[in-house]
């Protein structure tokens, strides 16, 4: 585990190997943050698990003094054949064009996930995960999905400069409409 201090809370990086240790915290974190159903955890655990053994994943945690997570953030490497990669490729060609999708596609870093336990929200640790993450990942650009409306993760996705790259779109299976965001990096 790297550590990287910062404000009240400690960052860590965390390897394949603690990311599993502490999957069942990382997957109540997830459901607490998105007030899903607690079901939803186990569903997600293998897709969890399958994401650490791809390409240029890292992640990066947000930990109390007790060492207990806060916050939570994850990504790897896009590439074709991925089924987000395959799905957003899809919505580009169709509205935006063949050279649209290859401009967003040929070297950008998936945001998988980011989450930060409700009662320590709006102090700062959903952004600083962020930056961490995409530090030096060496790719072109940064990418992610989030549901279409107001949230605090829209402001700070905005906030941190992400852009539109397809609105509205729905993902196979899935009647919520969403939004791609994007941008260059590095951060500033
Ligand atoms: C989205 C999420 C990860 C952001 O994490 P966060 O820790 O709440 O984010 P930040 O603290 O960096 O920013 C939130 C607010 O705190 C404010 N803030 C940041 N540092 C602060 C500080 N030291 N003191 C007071 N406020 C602060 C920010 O200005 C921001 O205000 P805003 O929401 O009015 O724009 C988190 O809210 C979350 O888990 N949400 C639910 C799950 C989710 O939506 N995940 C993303 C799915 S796509």
């Amino acid at each position: 585990m790297t550590a990287m201090s910062s404000r009240h809370r400690r960052y860590a990086r965390l390897s394949g190997d603690e990311f599993r240790a502490r999957l069942p915290e990382a997957l109540s974190l997830y459901v607490a943050a998105m007030n899903y159903p607690p079901g939803t955890a186990e569903q997600r655990a293998p897709m969890w698990l399958t994401h650490v053994l791809r390409d240029g994943w890292r992640c990066v945690a947000a930990l109390d003094s007790d060492d207990a997570l806060v916050g939570l953030a994850y990504g790897y490497r896009g590439s074709q054949g991925q089924w987000w990669h395959e799905q957003v490729r899809r919505g580009l060609v169709e509205r935006a064009g063949e050279q649209a999708a290859e401009r967003w596609l040929a070297d950008y870093f998936e945001l998988t996930e980011i989450h930060v336990r409700p009662d320590r929200q709006g102090r700062g640790t959903g952004e600083d995960l962020l930056r961490r993450l995409v530090e030096d990942v060496g790719q072109r650009h940064v990418l992610l999905s989030t549901p279409e409306g107001t949230s605090r993760a829209w402001k700070l996705y905005r906030r941190l400069g992400f852009l539109d790259v397809l609105r509205d779109y729905h993902f196979a299976g899935d009647p919520r409409p969403f939004a791609i965001l994007g941008r260059t990096l590095p951060l500033e």
